[in-house]
């Protein structure tokens, strides 16, 4: 029965008589208020740790290489990610998937002057650093290091924990390493710098799941993360670069966690000296922002128990790409999340996981499968970029919405249909000074990538559209054109 199709969109309509079905359906109307402001977006984006980069960077075939890059950066053809998650190295080989660091002996102690040995390759991150700055317009490239070099530390050890030498209560026979680390990763933003990468609105990071101890990282708990950050943000103070550069903490493994150090980091009075506060959501989430002025981001999340899919909808598997549309949703309305990255953005195929959103061979011929996911991306990173404000917006049936203002003035409202049939929207801008005479939009379904649809705009503003079952459908509303002379 027909009138059945629409029992997810308008529930009442299973309690009307069916020749109502022959009526004009009404479209629900979406009110975008720009006068009422929450979090301003840093963006959206992935890492290319482990050597995942070299991927890219090793890449025979130019056409593939650029294919990729495309994929990842280009805001007409690709997902257009504007921020790069690196892991700066801490590992003295690059065996599998270690990254190497630049500093791999021991000078023989903390004030010895350092050895550094720059490759200018970074584990393949560089080169797709370098794309993504020059090519492809990113502004944040963030460098994080999951560990300091093995001799800075309690353990003597890149892995399995153990705690860098001179924060509290991790004394050493080696002495105080704080100093040298901190100079370390303010070497590395020279290194990058001096590569044509300057990290002009960007940070790095001195951790990545400190609460963790697996084959690799640092343990950290708030109160040796504040101190540390004490010292780093006087090494970039020294170097003049805090203008420049940001602090970001703590890459927790879950929520839970990163509330606790922040508020370590609070007490300590080091909550200024961050630009960001950063954790994953593997062990936990949450449905509320957190409390603090500096912005979030979710900044690692995947589906690590796969097997790969590319899939848009099937049931809202972990690894479909609704799904990602819809925690995207979620992070940036109920978390209000300034900044979202996925894991990683391309792995060979083995393990059989959904932890990249592109597959890539090693091998010739290089065959390479975009998933989903990236597509869910796309819908957010290609219109809501970096400074754009997220603004309200109330009804809607059957749909999720999100609306934001762009730094060029255009106006970005993403729109994830909730129920397995078609509906109409209309959707209203108020508290604007300009009146919409065009718009456009793109959805992605299981059959389209993005693609052009077509949006009517009214005489008074209003958007008119449709929005395809349990589908993501971005209107963008461009910079209004300047008034006539
Ligand atoms: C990429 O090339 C580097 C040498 O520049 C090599 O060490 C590494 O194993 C290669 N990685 C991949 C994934 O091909
Ligand atoms: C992005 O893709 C478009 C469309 O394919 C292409 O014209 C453009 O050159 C690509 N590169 C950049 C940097 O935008
Ligand atoms: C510090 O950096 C700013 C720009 O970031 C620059 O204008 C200023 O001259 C620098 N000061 C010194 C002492 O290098
Ligand atoms: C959307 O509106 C169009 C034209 O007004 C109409 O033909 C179509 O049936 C409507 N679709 C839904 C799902 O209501
Ligand atoms: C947005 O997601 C839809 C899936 O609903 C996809 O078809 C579309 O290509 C995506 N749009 C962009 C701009 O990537
Ligand atoms: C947009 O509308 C035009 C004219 O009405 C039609 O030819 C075209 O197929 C439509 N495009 C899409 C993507 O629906």
């Amino acid at each position: 029965m027909k009138i059945f199709a629409f029992a997810g969109v308008l529930p009442l309509a299973t309690a009307l008589p069916s020749w109502l079905d022959l009526a004009p359906r009404q479209a629900s109307t979406i009110t975008v208020d720009l006068t009422k402001t929450y979090q301003t977006m840093d963006g959206f984006g992935c890492s290319f740790a482990f050597q995942r980069a070299n991927l890219i960077t090793n890449m025979s075939d130019k056409t593939k290489q650029r294919y990729l890059l495309d994929l990842l950066f280009n805001t007409t053809s690709g997902a257009g990610l504007s921020i790069v998650r690196n892991g700066i190295g801490s590992s003295p080989d690059s065996s599998s998937d270690h990254m190497n660091t630049f500093a791999p002996k021991n000078p023989g102690g903390p004030k010895a002057t350092p050895q550094y040995s720059w490759d200018g390759k970074d584990s393949g991150q560089l080169f797709v650093s370098q794309e993504a700055y020059n090519t492809y317009g990113v502004r944040q490239i963030y460098g994080d290091a999951w560990s300091a070099p093995g001799y800075m530390k309690t353990n003597n050890n890149e892995n399995n924990g153990g705690t860098l030498c001179g924060v509290p209560g991790a004394n050493c026979q080696s002495g105080d390493w704080r100093q040298a680390f901190a100079d370390y990763l303010v070497q590395y933003v020279k290194y990058y710098g001096e590569a044509g990468v300057p990290i002009t609105r960007s940070s790095i990071g001195f951790l990545n799941e400190p609460e963790f101890s697996p084959g690799y990282g640092m343990n950290s708990n708030g109160a040796q993360a504040a101190d540390f950050i004490k010292v780093l943000y006087a090494t970039l103070q020294a170097a003049n670069l805090t203008s420049q550069v940001g602090i970001g903490c703590c890459e927790s493994e879950g929520w839970g966690n990163q509330v606790n150090m922040l508020n370590s980091i609070k007490s300590a009075n080091a909550e200024s000296m961050l630009a960001m506060v950063t954790s994953h959501t593997y062990t936990g989430g949450s449905n509320s922002p957190m409390n603090t002025k500096v912005p979030v981001w979710l900044s690692e999340q995947c589906d690590l128990n796969g097997g790969w899919t590319t899939t848009w909808y099937s049931g809202g598997g972990a690894g479909e790409g609704y799904t990602w549309a819809n925690n995207i949703y979620n992070a940036v309305t109920a978390t209000q999340v300034s900044g979202y990255l996925y894991w990683e953005g391309v792995q060979w195929p083995s393990p059989n996981t959904n932890e990249k959103m592109i597959k890539v061979d090693q091998q010739s011929p290089y065959n390479i499968e975009v998933s989903k996911r990236l597509w869910a991306f796309a819908n957010w990173s290609r219109f809501v970029r970096p400074g754009a404000i997220r603004v309200a917006t109330s009804g809607g049936s059957g749909v999720k919405s999100t609306a934001f203002k762009n730094v060029d003035g255009s106006i970005a409202v993403v729109v994830i249909s909730t129920g397995g049939s078609a509906s109409n929207v209309s959707i209203k801008v108020s508290g604007g000074t300009v009146t919409a005479t065009q718009a456009t939009a793109w959805v992605t379904d299981a059959s389209h990538d993005c693609a052009a649809t077509n949006v009517s705009v009214a005489a008074d503003g209003t958007l008119s559209g449709s929005v395809a079952a349990r589908s993501i459908t971005t209107y963008l509303i461009p910079t209004p054109a300047p008034p006539a002379a």
